[in-house]
């Protein structure tokens, strides 16, 4: 991996220089700052980030290497915008035929290194036309075989799920050419935007020459000056100093690449969950990312902070409280609104994610009580007109909204509160498969293709867990506990929400216990191997005791009441809850202290870093089939999650040293320590599984700040590798590519091992 990073006033001036190859366009407005540049080399993917005042984007260059699977990597240039969520793909074909001879590369220039921006307000536009250049190589001759401007929502429709195409969108697509100059155009659906990419000739001495024959572009090798370009408003960039705390500064010089990465992902509309997948809201991925980032994190007007707060308010259902999961804005919703036979470009959120509520009172918490600048805030934060980006919740403020999503809360909360049967647990939302963060097809037992797009494909029916562990057994009582707190003025729902959160806390837990004998343990990793592809070793013998863990859901299709997966969800727990019950609390830490130690089937652990599923103990077939290596929550890794266990282990740990003051202001008595506290046999093995964990994260420190990441096992070793490049699980239609920098997997700015338990 490559980082580098460049003053981009130059960039700004040798752009000017090339401008009489490009459209009529004018001067930019000059940037105060310097253009931020990041270049990270992931083969077969080169990932280039742009940002100025005026413009940011991400070109994305994919060129087939040696040994890549030629049926899942092909010549490939993306464009992302985070405004609008927009974006342009465009695959290259080789003309000889043969695929994996065609290499793409973007080369330094005068016009950047390799990424110029670009910028034309002589169109008689509302906005300027914004974007990105470079020079692009191509080795050989080539052809143009897919183009999609737009919205990256179309692009991943057609990446992720069986190559969707849409005819209104695709057929819009204008081709021009001139003298060895293509131009692809297409007019957005609100008849406003319109998004163009134009490749041209750079070397006149060379060959290169793009000629266009009805609407197939086609390129002779050589070098082109590829500009792209759209007019839809941009976000307004956080400066530096809005997102990191001033004691953080050290870490633009010690972390350069993921603070660089964190400030392209930093708004003052939103933060953004990843890129280039996901440059737009998501709920539960900011909430997260700001209560792992916390330490670090900017508080106050205009802060990284209130952009996630009031991201996630401003998109509130204003009739049930639901926070929104995901939002659709730009192209994509004006599409999607016409599929409702609704001429309107207004954005819409999608409600059906069950986990977002919880993190919002929690958040709040943090910020508005336990931060100082927070305090101060408060009134000011809650008394914010909302409104101003989703038109929806015009009339209401951000306070008012906060009670709505905590109304609710409690609402869904009260049942099991007053009787505690599986009935009252919260399920997802009707006719959904998925609601919570493993929201992929077999993320948690779901007979689903959902994704984080909506795209609709047949799949096998089976499993279906309907209750989930984590919303279950952490969020709700943790955003109870937190109601109590944020609303203790209002005594009756402050009593009322720590009354139903101690139920929540000390009675669901045992629903999801599952417990498999020593021998049975045994039996189930040897045959593993036959139920699945995996070629190492089965570590039955590092099974010395009976295994419990906790299934990631209740009652699946099939009668399978516990969906019995091995998983990391424990770590919200962990990371959320001082829970009192030492019983409890002694035997869930302990089995994720055992279970992150043991080695991949046995356990969780594997050289690539702690998976995130593993099915090795249910005896159906179909648990090894769905959690595979290639399935985007299967025997895979994810960052956040191992920032997130890493911390909840820490905090668990660091009940035992501090006396915890009780929240009750009447009494400062301070908390006793948990049992487990003064039994060496857990105490101890949590404080080796907390090692473990730290020795497998800095064992993996190249790919921390990715999105996700799989193996294979070969010469003895989990090997790290692409989920993309590995097929995905039977009847999941396309692969997954990870995001190559993820909001919340820079959790580890502000997440650090805690030396004191070496
Ligand atoms: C080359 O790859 C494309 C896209 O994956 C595929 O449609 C085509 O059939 C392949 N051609 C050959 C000769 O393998
Ligand atoms: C392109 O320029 C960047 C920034 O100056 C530099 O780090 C990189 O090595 C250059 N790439 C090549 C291929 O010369
Ligand atoms: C765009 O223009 C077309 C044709 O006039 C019209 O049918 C359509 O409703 C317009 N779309 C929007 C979002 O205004
Ligand atoms: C040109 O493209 C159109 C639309 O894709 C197609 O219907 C037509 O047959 C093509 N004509 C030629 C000469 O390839
Ligand atoms: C952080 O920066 C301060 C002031 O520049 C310096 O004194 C300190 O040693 C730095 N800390 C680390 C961990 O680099
Ligand atoms: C917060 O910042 C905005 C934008 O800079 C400003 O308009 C507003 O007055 C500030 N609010 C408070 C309470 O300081
Ligand atoms: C908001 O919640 C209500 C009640 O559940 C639902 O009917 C409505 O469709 C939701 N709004 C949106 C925009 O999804
Ligand atoms: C949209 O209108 C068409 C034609 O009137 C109708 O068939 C379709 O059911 C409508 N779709 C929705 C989502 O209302
Ligand atoms: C907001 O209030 C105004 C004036 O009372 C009203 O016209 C408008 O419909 C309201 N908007 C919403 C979204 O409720
Ligand atoms: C979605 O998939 C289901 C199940 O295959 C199918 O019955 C339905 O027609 C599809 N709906 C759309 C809008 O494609
Ligand atoms: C848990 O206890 C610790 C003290 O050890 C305290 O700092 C922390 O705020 C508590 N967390 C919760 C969620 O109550
Ligand atoms: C905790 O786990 C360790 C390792 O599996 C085991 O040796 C020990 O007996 C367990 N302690 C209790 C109290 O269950």
């Amino acid at each position: 991996m490559r980082v580098s990073l460049q003053l981009g006033s130059l960039a700004v001036a040798l752009s000017a220089a090339n401008a009489k190859h490009l459209q009529p366009r004018s001067n930019p407005p000059a940037c105060n700052n310097s253009a931020s540049t990041l270049s990270l080399t992931e083969a077969p993917y080169n990932n280039y980030f742009y940002s100025d005042c005026n413009v940011a984007a991400q070109a994305v260059i994919t060129s087939p290497q040696q040994g890549s699977d030629l049926t899942r990597i092909s010549p490939r240039l993306i464009v992302a915008w985070p405004a609008g969520n927009s974006g342009i793909c465009t695959f290259f074909a080789p003309q000889n035929g043969e695929n994996g001879t065609l290499a793409l590369e973007l080369v330094n220039s005068t016009v950047g290194s390799p990424l110029g921006p670009v910028y034309n307000d002589s169109l008689n536009t509302e906005h300027p036309s914004v974007g990105i250049q470079g020079v692009l190589r191509l080795n050989s001759s080539a052809t143009l075989s897919t183009a999609i401007l737009g919205s990256i929502r179309t692009i991943r429709d057609f990446v992720e799920g069986p190559s969707i195409l849409y005819p209104e969108i695709q057929d819009a697509v204008q081709y021009t050419s001139s003298e060895g100059r293509v131009s692809l155009s297409r007019l957005w659906l609100d008849n406003v935007t319109t998004t163009s990419l134009t490749f041209q000739p750079w070397d006149n001495s060379s060959s290169s020459k793009a000629s266009l024959s009805n609407r197939t572009v086609s390129f002779e090798a050589g070098e082109y000056l590829f500009a792209a370009q759209m007019n839809y408003p941009q976000l307004s960039p956080l400066k530096p100093e809005a997102v990191l705390i001033g004691s953080a500064v050290n870490l633009t010089t010690t972390m350069p690449d993921q603070t660089t990465a964190l400030s392209f992902l930093s708004y003052s509309e939103k933060l953004l969950a990843g890129a280039w997948r996901f440059l737009t809201y998501f709920g539960r991925d900011s909430m997260i990312s700001a209560l792992l980032l916390e330490p670090v994190l900017r508080t106050g007007n205009g802060t990284a902070m209130e952009a996630v707060l009031g991201a996630v308010l401003e998109r509130v259902n204003r009739t049930d409280g639901s926070v929104c999961h995901e939002e659709t804005i730009g192209d994509y919703a004006t599409w999607s609104n016409a599929q409702n036979n609704v001429t309107s470009t207004a954005m819409l959120c999608d409600y059906k994610m069950i986990d977002s509520d919880y993190f919002l009172p929690v958040l709040m918490q943090k910020y508005l009580l336990e931060d100082p600048v927070g305090q101060k805030r408060a009134r000011a934060f809650f008394n914010t007109p909302a409104g101003s980006i989703n038109a929806a919740n015009k009339n209401l403020t951000w306070g008012e909204l906060a009670i709505i999503n905590a109304k609710r809360i409690m609402r869904l909360a009260a049942p099991f509160a007053n009787e505690q049967k599986k009935g009252n647990l919260i399920h997802l939302k009707e006719g959904q498969v998925v609601g919570q963060w493993r929201d992929s097809t077999y993320g948690m037992a779901s007979d689903n293709l959902l994704l984080k797009a909506s795209i609709n494909i047949t799949f096998r029916h089976w499993g279906g867990g309907r209750i989930p562990f984590d919303v279950n057994t952490a969020l709700v009582p943790a955003a109870l506990r937190s109601i109590a707190a944020l609303y203790a003025d209002h005594n009756h729902w402050a009593r009322l929400a720590d009354q139903y959160a101690q139920t929540w806390e000390d009675k669901s837990l045992e629903f999801f216990e599952v417990n498999v004998m020593q021998s049975d343990a045994r039996e189930l990793v040897e045959s593993y191997k036959n139920r699945s592809a995996f070629e190492g070793p089965s570590q039955s013998a590092s099974i010395d005791t009976d295994v419990t863990f906790y299934s990631l859901a209740l009652e699946g299709n099939n009668h399978l009441e516990k969906v019995a997966v091995m998983n990391t969800d424990d770590c919200y727990r962990h990371f959320l809850l001082n829970t009192t019950n030492d019983d409890q609390l002694s035997r869930l830490l302990n089995s994720t202290a055992t279970n992150i130690q043991r080695t991949f089937p046995a356990g969780l652990m594997t050289d690539a870093g702690m998976i995130v599923a593993n099915p090795a103990f249910g005896a159906d077939p179909v648990y090894a089939q769905n959690w595979t290596t290639g399935a985007y929550h299967g025997t895979v890794v994810w960052s956040w999650q191992l920032a997130m266990m890493a911390k909840g282990l820490e905090r668990q740990l660091g009940r035992c040293e501090v006396r915890i003051m009780s929240s009750r202001r009447s009494s400062a008595k301070p908390a006793p320590a948990p049992g487990f506290c003064t039994d060496s046999s857990i105490y101890d093995n949590v404080v080796r599984a907390y090692n473990a964990l730290w020795d497998s994260i800095e064992h993996n420190s190249a790919q921390l700040s990715s999105e996700v990441w799989s193996w294979v096992y070969r010469d003895g070793k989990f090997q790290v590798t692409q989920l993309a490049s590995l097929p995905p699980p039977p009847g999941a239609g396309g692969q997954t590519e990870s995001d190559i920098r993820q909001l919340w997997s820079l959790a580890f700015l502000a997440v650090t091992r805690n030396e004191n338990y070496r």
